[in-house]
């Protein structure tokens, strides 16, 4: 998340654990450096007081990038009781937005970069069992269905902005990346395949990370919102990303399951 009083400061919430100023493709002035510690699973609470305190030290904020997730964990529950890979990776970042979306709107032109997965294609919302409890939780189902909450979220916001707006959206798939993705697998004989596979076939996360540094700062991509990106350009989507009643539904309930306050409703 970047400031433009100065780009001075950069608050990392949860990217892959290096520092994108350091290398050589983009460049950035990073300067203090905030960052919240996972970990905890009071997910939606922490990122609540995360934006609070953004909100006290900052004036404006020109680009949110959503990358933290988790996927592949067993069946652990957010402290606030919801299924964690749904809770870490759609209700936190929606939450998080929506608490700063008015120092977003503070400034020229912003961007909200939500990092999905082009797994999501195997999705769908499981509107009445969202939590996937009663033997229909895998590592697999919870993760796609986060990543379908992850475009469906972007576009849906696209849609309450409006057109006239100074915030954009854009949501992206940053290709196979050699991250530590597999830290929360159980079964350890999987982990391994795993990880001997992504060694050899996945990109490094230089190279991983190009999509999303596109979204946030290509000129180009000034006048879009709303759309899905896969190696830097833009990439259709199937049915199931452009479910327009489902991506309201979606919102509505994310609403009351973050208990999102009235005055940061849009
Ligand atoms: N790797 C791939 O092939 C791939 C493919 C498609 C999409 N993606 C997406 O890329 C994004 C980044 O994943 P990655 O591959 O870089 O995995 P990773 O190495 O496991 O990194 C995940 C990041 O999320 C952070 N995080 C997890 N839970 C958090 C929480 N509750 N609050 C704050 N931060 C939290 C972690 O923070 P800590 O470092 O503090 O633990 C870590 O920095 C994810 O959204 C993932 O779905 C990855």
């Amino acid at each position: 998340m970047w400031s433009s009083q100065s780009r001075s400061t950069a608050i990392r919430i949860g990217d892959p654990g290096y520092d994108i100023s350091s290398k050589k493709h983009v460049s950035f002035d990073s300067g203090d450096t905030n960052r919240v510690r996972r970990n905890s699973p009071a997910v939606m609470r922490v990122r609540h007081k995360f934006a609070k305190n953004v909100s006290l030290n900052e004036s404006n904020i020109d680009i949110l990038i959503n990358n933290a997730g988790v996927g592949m964990c067993p069946e652990w529950q957010t402290k606030e009781g919801y299924e964690m890979t749904f809770g870490t990776n759609h209700l936190g970042h929606f939450l998080l937005t929506l608490s700063l979306l008015p120092l977003l709107q503070k400034s020229p032109k912003a961007r909200i970069i939500t990092v999905s997965s082009n797994t999501h294609r195997l999705a769908k919302i499981n509107f009445e069992n969202i939590n996937l409890r009663n033997g229909a939780y895998s590592g697999i189902s919870a993760y796609v269905q986060s990543k379908l909450a992850n475009v469906l979220f972007t576009r849906e916001l696209a849609k309450r902005l409006g057109p006239n707006s100074t915030v954009h959206t854009y949501v992206l798939h940053p290709g196979p990346i050699k991250t530590d993705m597999s830290r929360n697998m159980a079964n350890k004989s999987q982990k391994a395949i795993y990880d001997t596979m992504t060694s050899m076939l996945y990109l490094r996360p230089e190279m991983g990370c190009q999509t999303t540094l596109y979204c946030a700062l290509e000129e180009r991509l000034d006048n879009e919102s709303g759309l899905y990106y896969n190696n830097c350009r833009q990439d259709p989507l199937w049915a199931n990303g452009t479910d327009d009643k489902s991506a309201e539904r979606l919102w509505n309930l994310s609403c009351d399951w973050v208990q999102l306050e009235d005055h940061l409703k849009i």
